[in-house]
């Protein structure tokens, strides 16, 4: 597996892979790589010829209250995992390498509308960040495919429509949602979860199901049901953010003639903030 820490190298090992017949994917992490992460790898080698994987911990995305000084780094880990899944490359940038005049004075890409609801809320700050770096790795590494994971629902269709509004001729795969046994998402920040907390976390998707059972069985009261969600929510331990029932395609608030639905949720286990989501077919 080949290395690149700048966008010069970066460009000059892939000068060779860009053939006509071969495509590119790419999978944009910020490291501490889990079973998900690698199901996102194994999807882009399935579809296309090379992969390159960056890893880059994106000061942009983090609030002020928020982890970025403690998020978990594992690099060497993480680059024995993508050689396992035979990665072509990783790209390591370092934040002057992304933002060469500092964060606070780079352009900035927003999505609007989906930036500012749901996550959006209770994170002001950061879809922008993730809609910002995501632009500058698109730039730098230039793949015919991008492959994003489904646990984060809300990026996932930003990154869609920014990709769309921007014409960026980029085409953006989703893999599903790695679990463990009891059903919790995988996610890097599962290692901040301890003893009773840790237990508590798997109730999430258990609230999830439930919205999908109680939406299938032909309830349409979905006010009632986010209520009824909240309130399980803080039985089983945690603090609740939020559980709303949106339209699948865009995350507006569904009509009785909505048949394509996803249920998302946040909620803190401890000090460990989660999100989850359920997509419910009701046709
Ligand atoms: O999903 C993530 O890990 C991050 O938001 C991403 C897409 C790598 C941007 O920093």
């Amino acid at each position: 597996m080949h290395v690149a820490r700048t966008g010069a190298q970066l460009r000059e090992q892939m000068q060779h892979w860009r053939e006509p017949d071969s495509r590119i994917a790419f999978v944009p992490t910020m490291g501490n790589l889990h079973a998900g992460h690698l199901q996102l790898v194994r999807h882009a080698k399935a579809v296309a010829g090379r992969v390159v994987v960056s890893i880059f911990v994106n000061p942009m995305q983090f609030g002020p209250q928020e982890d970025f000084a403690r998020y978990p780094k594992t690099l060497e880990a993480d680059q024995a995992a993508l050689m396992d899944v035979d990665a072509d490359l990783l790209f390591l940038p370092d934040v002057a390498e992304l933002y060469p005049d500092g964060v606070g004075q780079t352009t900035v890409v927003e999505v609007p509308g989906l930036n500012a609801i749901l996550e959006g809320e209770h994170r002001p700050t950061h879809f922008n960040g993730v809609t910002t770096v995501v632009a500058k790795l698109f730039n730098q590494v230039q793949p015919d495919i991008a492959v994003f994971g489904e646990k984060d629902y809300q990026q996932l269709l930003l990154i869609r429509r920014m990709v769309a509004d921007l014409c960026m001729p980029i085409r953006i795969d989703s893999v599903a949602t790695v679990r463990e046994p009891d059903g919790l998402a995988m996610s890097s920040r599962n290692s901040y979860l301890a003893g009773a907390d840790r237990m508590i976390a798997a109730q999430l998707y258990q609230t999830l199901l439930d919205v999908q059972g109680i939406l299938l069985s032909g309830e349409r009261d979905f006010a009632g049901i986010e209520q009824a969600a909240l309130l399980q929510l803080a039985e089983a331990g945690f603090t609740a953010d939020y559980v709303s029932i949106r339209r699948a395609s865009d995350l507006a608030r569904p009509g009785p003639g909505d048949s394509e639905l996803v249920a998302l949720a946040a909620a803190v286990a401890g000090r460990t903030r989660l999100i989850d989501n359920i997509r419910i077919s009701t046709v």
